[in-house]
């Protein structure tokens, strides 16, 4: 049987240049999409898929990211002199639904450095890796289903999907050999290529498992596209010492870093909305666009 994977590292040190402004003093991780910040609908994934410890790869200016998965004693005390039960229960799961634990990057050097980063508390296990821009929603969790392919490919698995030819310089890009149902043997990685020289249109999303050999593979690893050190090219070194698949995986991505994508996820999840969901459709049907 394959280690069970229980531990994922969540890389949250980056500037969030693409959302500047509303970025510059408060971390991109916890904007709000509907009624709670990006990163906790990404925890929330990684719990629903067995994960018990997250790793939160953190840098100067994301302490509010801390708070946010903390006891908050104070407000908590409020709320129940209020009477206010619902929302005291609600604020109370945030901080007990995983065992959390930080390290800080002290340089934005890469995702692939901050993946290095976790190493000493990751140890010798595999783990998963989710980026929080990415919100999958999906009917069984993004990471889940990439368990269950684990399970008989028990090396390091990455989440794809198909993108048009015209998108693939914002992703890293497989060249891939179709192995199973949804599931491909990479052949070769590289990070955001020109579409001309993309080998596929199979775009790497925000969701890793990685075998813990990544980390050598990183260490040996030079800066690559933006001068940063690059996930992506840590992974093509990993390949040379053992296989690595990536899965298709079944849901909806949202690229909840980019302010289009942001805006497209808000009223998809809005209108779901339970308590106001109704309202706001016919609040944007009633729009003379
Ligand atoms: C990162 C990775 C890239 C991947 C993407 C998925 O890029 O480097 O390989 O395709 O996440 O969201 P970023 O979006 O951080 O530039």
């Amino acid at each position: 049987m394959p280690k069970m994977i229980t531990k994922a590292v969540f890389p949250a040190a980056g500037f969030g240049t693409r959302f500047l402004p509303a970025t510059k003093a408060s971390p991109k991780e916890m904007l709000n999409l509907v009624d709670k910040p990006l990163i906790q609908y990404v925890v929330e994934e990684a719990v629903a898929s067995g994960i018990e410890e997250v790793v939160l790869v953190t840098g100067r200016g994301k302490r509010a990211i801390e708070d946010h998965f903390d006891v908050a004693f104070e407000l908590e005390e409020d709320l129940k002199a209020k009477g206010k039960h619902a929302l005291l229960t609600e604020v109370q799961r945030i901080a007990e639904m995983v065992t959390f634990c930080y390290v800080r990057q002290k340089k934005a050097l890469g995702l692939g450095h901050a993946v290095l980063t976790a190493r000493r508390v990751v140890g010798d296990d595999p783990f998963a890796v989710l980026l929080g821009d990415d919100i999958i929603d999906s009917e069984v969790p993004a990471l889940k289903q990439m368990m269950e392919v684990y399970q008989k490919y028990p090396f390091s698995i990455l989440a794809i999907q198909e993108v048009s030819r015209s998108e693939v310089s914002q992703y890293g890009v497989i060249d891939g050999r179709k192995v199973d149902d949804r599931v491909y043997e990479v052949r070769g990685v590289v990070e955001k290529p020109a579409p001309e020289d993309a080998p596929s249109n199979l775009a790497i999303i925000g969701r890793y498992i990685l075998t813990p050999e990544i980390f050598t593979a990183l260490e040996n690893t030079k800066p690559g596209k933006g001068g940063e050190i690059q996930l992506t090219d840590g992974i093509r070194l990993l390949m040379e010492k053992q296989p690595v698949y990536a899965y298709l995986f079944k849901g909806d991505r949202h690229d909840a870093g980019d302010k289009l994508g942001f805006l497209k996820a808000t009223v998809q999840f809005g209108l779901r909305n339970e308590e106001f969901g109704a309202a706001f459709k016919e609040y944007l049907q009633s729009l003379k666009i």
